[in-house]
């Protein structure tokens, strides 16, 4: 209990590494009823860093994520991205969820777009940056295809290719990985770190993999459940580009042990 507090302090008190906050979010709090699902909840992201929030089933993570995209109001507690308070969803913004829900009567290319009609953005500037991000995916020769044509881990590069279209600065992803066999799991999470290196976003990356979070990340925000709060804020300090192969390294597993270590001490608390 008591380690569980003070690493809980540390991360209140962290701050992003590198350049200034893109997400900053102050003793935030949610409620549904009686069940408090976020307590205290207080980190920041910096530009362009790749942060997880890594935790068990039922902790808030996705309630931290849908408060951070604007789509569920806060009980207290602040969210500011790029130093403006959210309020409601943002352009700026993209979301990837745990299941792709793309429209099954649109092809691939017109489910990429669909953000950029419903933005009432310019369809035909945005055509030729829709295929750019299919072919990044490689999935650009199922352009015309229908979803129902394509496996899971196809249907899930169309959902990063659709919340990447309209150049989101922040990218805030619920599990999207999580129904996909290991192997095009691993293979997606390299896929996903080219185009994130491409592009440059921030990324906020919701899981309960420990591997996928000690790979993917920069740092990776414990959260613990009942009441759902950050308890460890962590490193990562594995060299980029990420290659499969790093998961034997010692570095790594030392990273995943701590991690383990972390949501272990936070259960017998
Ligand atoms: N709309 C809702 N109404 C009531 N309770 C909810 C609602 N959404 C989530 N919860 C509860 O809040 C807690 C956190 O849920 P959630 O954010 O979905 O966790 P996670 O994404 O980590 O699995 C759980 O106890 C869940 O049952
Ligand atoms: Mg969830």
């Amino acid at each position: 209990m008591s380690i569980t507090a003070a690493s809980n302090r540390e991360a209140i008190r962290a701050e992003p590494v590198g350049s200034e906050a893109a997400v900053r979010i102050a003793s935030l709090q949610k409620s549904y009823g009686a069940i408090e699902a976020i307590r205290k909840v207080s980190f920041a992201v910096g530009e362009g860093e790749f942060v997880s929030v890594l935790g068990p089933s039922g902790c808030g993570k996705s309630t931290l994520l849908m408060m951070i995209a604007g789509v569920i109001a806060p009980t207290a507690g602040e969210i500011r991205v790029k130093d403006a308070k959210v309020t409601g969803p943002r352009r700026d913004v993209g979301v990837v969820f745990q299941s792709p829900v793309l429209l099954p009567w649109r092809t691939v290319l017109q489910n990429v777009l669909f953000p950029v009609e419903l933005m009432r953005l310019p369809r035909a500037q945005y055509t030729g940056r829709a295929m750019e991000l299919l072919r990044m995916a490689k999935i650009d020769e199922f352009a015309a295809a229908l979803p129902r044509q394509l496996s899971g881990g196809m249907r899930q590069r169309v959902a990063i290719c659709r919340a990447l279209v309209h150049n989101p600065d922040i990218l805030l992803m619920d599990e999207p990985f999580s129904a996909l066999d290991a192997i095009t799991r691993d293979e997606m999470g390299v896929e996903l770190l080219r185009i994130w290196q491409a592009n440059r976003k921030t990324v906020i990356f919701v899981t309960h993999s420990i591997r996928e979070a000690a790979f993917l990340s920069d740092r990776v925000l414990v959260m613990a459940r009942r009441p759902g709060t950050i308890i460890d804020d962590v490193a990562i300090d594995l060299p980029r580009p990420r290659q499969i192969a790093m998961t034997e390294d010692e570095t790594f597993n030392h990273h995943v042990r701590h991690l383990r270590n972390a949501i272990e001490a936070s259960h017998a608390g």
